[in-house]
């Protein structure tokens, strides 16, 4: 590996070598520093894997007296406003029949189905938004890569997959910017705003259907089933969010590693079969989600030989599971030839009841949206060497954010085949 390039991604100050500290610290570690308050953190891949399949381990705090407040202190300290405090109470903090109901609803509209076809409408969109990278480029303009394709390209897929119509998806991507870079001044307005939509919307689709997801839990809804309003209001509201930044990060890092790795972009580009792999490796090493949500111990538990007293709230190291030398060998090298064994090989879906709903969808667009950058242009590269973390754009949202705000990058025009003149897009 590129020394310079490990030094960028996981040295000194980076949030990934940050968390290895952590781990190596001990199977649990105190983890205080965050809006839900005092917190647990299990560190190591086997003990990661098995608290988020305990059913002692509950996410509703509700259900486990003198548990702390989890997702909803969280949203209190953001300044999201208590008149729509059942936004949030998504899936993320249901348990059991309560959670599996909602789930088994929400499946019934989110099918597999429906995301395989929504694969030519993917490739659409990335070859749109590859259009005006390429426009940019040759009119020797700047093209920063998140702002052009990491972030745009998950935005439209999800809002198209549920409905969410063009005009109104500023609304959410200011909601979803709020979230993660917290402005509890403008949180209020933000959170209305949405609020107001989702019910518009639902309103919408209920006089007049389409073929989208909104359109689909509506009438899963009139069917006479279960889901009430505020429950399929809460469900638009966790499926637009969960589906926006997370996706866009993990293909921003993305990018990064695959520009900064020349050697591992060749193997794809000779053998494109292995992109489906690929993508474990990206999730593994690009994770998005360095830890799961809030879960609260109902009794006391044994972790890794470490006791974590009932009451405690307990969030699983999702990136120091993933980049755990107990259990991949060289973890932090990312590799795209690496054999992920059984299954993804990796925590950065979750694992168990709460299973990212969206991990097909995720899948899809990293690969398409991938493939397609580099295939398009064979000679993309960085436009600025970049020394450090926090040259890179590496925001610290919270305690352990790991996320690319800017990539800069210079392709050749389209169609010179990697050789002759060279585009220069300045930041
Ligand atoms: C690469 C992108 C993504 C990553 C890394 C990711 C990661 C995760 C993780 C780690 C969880 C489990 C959290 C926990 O157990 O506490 C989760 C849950 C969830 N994700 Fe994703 N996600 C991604 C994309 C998406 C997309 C595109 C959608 C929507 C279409 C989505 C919807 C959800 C939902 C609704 C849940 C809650 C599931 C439940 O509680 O039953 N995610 N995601």
């Amino acid at each position: 590996m590129d020394r310079t390039t490990e030094r960028r991604t996981t040295g000194e100050g980076c949030p990934v070598a940050r968390l290895g500290r952590l781990r190596e610290q001990g199977p649990v570690v105190p983890f205080d520093d965050t809006p839900m308050g005092p917190a647990v953190l299990v560190t190591r891949h086997d003990d990661v894997h098995a608290v988020l399949l305990d059913p002692r381990l509950r996410s509703d705090p509700a259900a486990v007296p003198g548990a702390g407040r989890g997702i909803a202190g969280v949203f209190a300290t953001l300044g999201f406003p208590d008149a729509l405090a059942h936004l949030g109470r998504g899936l993320l903090v249901r348990d059991g029949e309560d959670h599996a109901r909602l789930r088994r609803l929400v499946s019934r509209a989110f099918t597999v189905r429906r995301v395989r076809e929504l694969r030519p409408r993917i490739e659409a969109l990335t070859d749109g938004l590859l259009d005006d990278i390429a426009a940019a480029g040759a009119a020797g303009t700047s093209v920063d890569l998140v702002a052009a394709l990491c972030h745009p390209l998950p935005i439209a897929v999800i809002c198209e997959l549920v409905g969410v119509p063009e005009q109104s998806r500023e609304v959410w991507r200011a909601l979803a910017r709020l979230l993660v870079a917290p402005d509890p001044a403008r949180m209020p307005a933000a959170a209305h705003a949405v609020h107001d939509q989702v019910h518009e919307l639902i309103a919408a689709r209920r006089a007049d259907p389409a073929d989208d997801l909104v359109s689909a839990l509506v009438a899963v809804h009139d069917d006479g089933d279960r889901l009430d309003a505020d429950e399929l209001a809460v469900l638009l509201f966790d499926l637009v969010l969960a589906g926006f930044e997370t996706t866009a990060h993990v293909l921003s890092r993305a990018a990064l590693v695959l520009l900064t790795r020349p050697e591992q972009l060749a193997v794809l580009r000779d053998e494109p079969e292995r992109w489906p792999v690929a993508v474990h490796e990206i999730v593994r090493t690009c994770g998005a989600v360095p830890m799961s949500s809030p879960r609260f111990a109902a009794v006391d538990l044994d972790v890794g030989g470490t006791t974590v007293p009932a009451g405690s709230t307990v969030v699983a190291g999702l990136v120091t599971a993933n980049f755990d030398p107990r259990r991949h060998d060289r973890p932090e090298e990312f590799d795209v030839t690496r054999d992920p064994g059984r299954g993804e090989g990796h925590l950065g879906f979750g694992q168990g009841a709460h299973y990212c709903l969206g991990a097909a969808l995720a899948r899809t667009e990293l690969e398409i949206g991938l493939r397609a950058l580099v295939t398009r242009f064979p000679a993309l590269r960085l436009a600025e060497v970049v020394e450090g973390p926090a040259d890179l754009g590496f925001v610290r949202a919270d305690a352990v954010e790991v996320r690319v705000d800017a990539l800069p990058a210079h392709h050749h025009s389209a169609g010179m085949g990697g050789v002759g003149q060279d585009v220069r897009c300045d930041p």
